[in-house]
């Protein structure tokens, strides 16, 4: 009889399919209390075949070398920016990742952000439970305005799957749609730019692109200097691609009129970022994806990828492909 692989799951997956990776291998489920530490990860997966992860889990150099008989990796996210891709793939390790599902809840999330931090949402939240609409600050014709979307135009940095839902829902709100993305792209209601001409011309800039070596420190402070004056800005896509602390500068001067931040450089948020300290900042804890029914697709293809490496085939969503090519 031959002997059952061992994959380490680093959380408890929604969806129910776990029992099935458990019938075809010899499975560990992360049960602590809390997140699995990086130092408990690095002990557990060293006999390991298989690592089932999210995108909380780091998978580096040190991972790896603490692992030599991985054989899979399994990550149920679509963006793979934890995982060092160039070095898996060195080594011939497929990476697997969860597309297409979390396209239209990401792109929900874009709008929300993008409605919220122009209808001052939040704000006007935290001054109704603050218990501060009372007769001395009744409605007036000055009360809480902000910025019209309708007739606004909106300009999508990276135009892949999720930037095109994002168009799709901009469409139906009476927006003019930019978009500038690395690669040529017809879309057909949106107007492909340079990444400058979006920035200026913009009154939304919604960020859908994956974080890669190209895109790390994209909209920097001299991009950020370009924005249309009295812009939001949203992202919805990864930290790292905006430069947090420029566009904190950037709302202190006015020149950025708010944002609606999903995903940040450092996550959980530090304490200092200084984006707390805006009013106009509208802040979510990374829920782009968060909805029942996408998290349990999300499960579901990360444990096909997993089933699939387990049985030897490819997988199928695979970040990395080119480990199939050798
Ligand atoms: C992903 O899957 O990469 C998303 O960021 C999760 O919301």
């Amino acid at each position: 009889m031959t002997e059952r692989k061992k994959v380490l799951v680093t959380s408890a997956l929604p969806g129910g399919r776990l029992p099935e990776l458990e019938e075809r291998c010899d499975m560990t489920v992360w049960q602590g209390e809390g997140p699995m530490p990086a130092d408990t990860l690095r002990d557990q997966l060293a006999d390991c075949s298989g690592l089932v992860c999210t995108l909380i889990n780091r998978v580096d150099r040190q991972l790896l070398d603490a692992a030599p008989n991985l054989q899979f990796v399994s990550s149920m996210s679509v963006g793979v920016d934890h995982i060092d891709l160039p070095l898996l793939t060195e080594r011939g390790i497929p990476v697997g990742h969860t597309p297409g599902v979390l396209v239209d809840t990401t792109a929900d999330t874009a709008f929300a952000l993008l409605l919220a931090a122009a209808r001052r949402v939040a704000e006007a939240d935290r001054f109704v439970r603050a218990g501060l609409w009372r007769p001395e600050n009744p409605w007036s014709p000055d009360f809480f305005v902000g910025k019209d979307v309708s007739g606004a135009t909106l300009g999508i940095i990276g135009l892949g799957e999720i930037g095109q839902a994002v168009a799709r829902r901009a469409e139906g709100f009476g927006m003019r749609i930019l978009a500038w993305n690395r690669s040529p792209r017809e879309v057909p209601g949106v107007q492909m730019v340079s990444l400058e001409e979006l920035l200026l011309r913009s009154d939304f800039v919604s960020v859908n692109v994956a974080l890669t070596a190209e895109t790390r420190n994209l909209l920097d402070a001299e991009h950020i200097g370009m924005m249309k004056p009295g812009s939001v800005l949203v992202n919805t896509a990864r930290g790292g691609i905006v430069d947090e602390a420029a566009l904190a500068e950037a709302l202190d001067s006015g020149a950025v009129y708010a944002a609606g931040f999903d995903v940040f450089e450092q996550e959980p948020l530090s304490t200092d970022n200084p984006l707390l300290a805006h009013e106009r900042v509208v802040l979510a804890p990374h829920i782009g994806s968060a909805t029942t029914l996408t998290r349990a697709r999300m499960a579901a293809l990360a444990i096909d990828n997993a089933l699939a490496a387990l049985d030897g085939e490819r997988m199928p969503h695979c970040a990395n492909r080119s480990v199939y090519d050798i």
